[in-house]
């Protein structure tokens, strides 16, 4: 099967608007999650910054806002039946949730804690280490559509050491951080890793759907789209993150899913 992976180059709060209502089966949106700092977040006990990106920092009022207008866009694209996954961690993923519980036509249906085994240790010693991030699978229902869940999928196709194969998987995920293999094409500093997509996109589409991301990031969506027989539509407003989602979705060695097409849009 042949599947199409387009990238818009720019805001998403403006390039929404070129999509046509009800037109995506899945989005996965990775938003800002408005924790960064000016002067960014340093170690103890070494020079080392981190958590200092642009498109990271808003004003409280700004911020809320931000979400609230990219989630009504989101909603308007997004097919009745079709999912909407966000995730977050605690600074943004309870705004979303109240975002959300405002539309009477939205379901929350799960929220998902991915826990990671080997998170960074807590910078500052004052906390302690986070080592989960959230995600809110919610589905906009109506005209008689209900959400797309491949029960027995996720029975046999997702295993870890919470969820044995061949049983119901729970709402915890345990997915090791961005393994190194997966970063050759060049660093993005929150890449997710391709597992995490894996199951999201297994769990609720099927092939031949289409799948948004709004905030694409380096591209880890549209890769796994691709890889599964997935149509991709992303958003990035960075363009120096086209280099490595271009990277990432050139022929690959592994030969998983070579008929395909990819197309960026200035
Ligand atoms: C959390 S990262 C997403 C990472 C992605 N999931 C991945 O695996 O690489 C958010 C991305 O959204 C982009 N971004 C921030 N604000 C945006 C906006 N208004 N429109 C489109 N992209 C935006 C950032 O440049 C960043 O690459």
């Amino acid at each position: 099967m042949k599947t199409k992976h387009t990238i818009y180059l720019g805001n998403a709060l403006e390039r929404l608007k070129e999509l046509p209502d009800e037109s995506v089966d899945l989005i996965f949106a990775d938003p800002p999650y408005n924790m960064s700092k000016k002067k960014g977040l340093g170690w103890k006990y070494s020079k080392h910054i981190t958590m200092q990106e642009q498109w990271d920092m808003f004003s409280k009022d700004g911020y809320f806002q931000f979400n609230q207008q990219w989630i009504k866009e989101a909603l308007r694209v997004l097919k009745h039946g079709g999912s909407l996954w966000i995730s977050g961690s605690f600074h943004n993923i309870y705004q979303v949730g109240f975002i959300l519980q405002h539309y009477n036509d939205v379901k929350i249906n799960n929220s998902i804690v991915w826990f990671k085994p080997n998170a960074q240790p807590n910078i500052t010693c004052r906390f302690f280490t986070e080592s989960t991030e959230h995600l809110i699978w919610a589905s906009k229902n109506g005209n008689k559509k209900k959400w797309k869940f491949n029960y027995q999928w996720t029975k046999d196709g997702i295993e870890d050491h919470i969820n044995p194969k061949g049983k119901q998987t729970r709402n915890v995920w345990v997915i090791p951080l961005t393994p190194k293999k997966e970063k050759l094409a060049g660093v993005h500093p929150t890449q997710k890793p391709e597992e995490l997509l894996r199951r999201i996109i297994l769990s609720c589409t099927e092939e031949g759907d289409t799948v948004l991301d709004p905030f694409l990031g380096s591209g880890t969506t549209s890769v796994v789209a691709k890889n599964f027989n997935r149509n991709s539509i992303g958003i990035e407003l960075n363009k120096k993150y086209k280099r490595i989602i271009n990277k990432r979705l050139k022929p690959t060695q592994r030969k998983i899913n070579e008929d395909y097409e990819v197309e960026f849009i200035p």
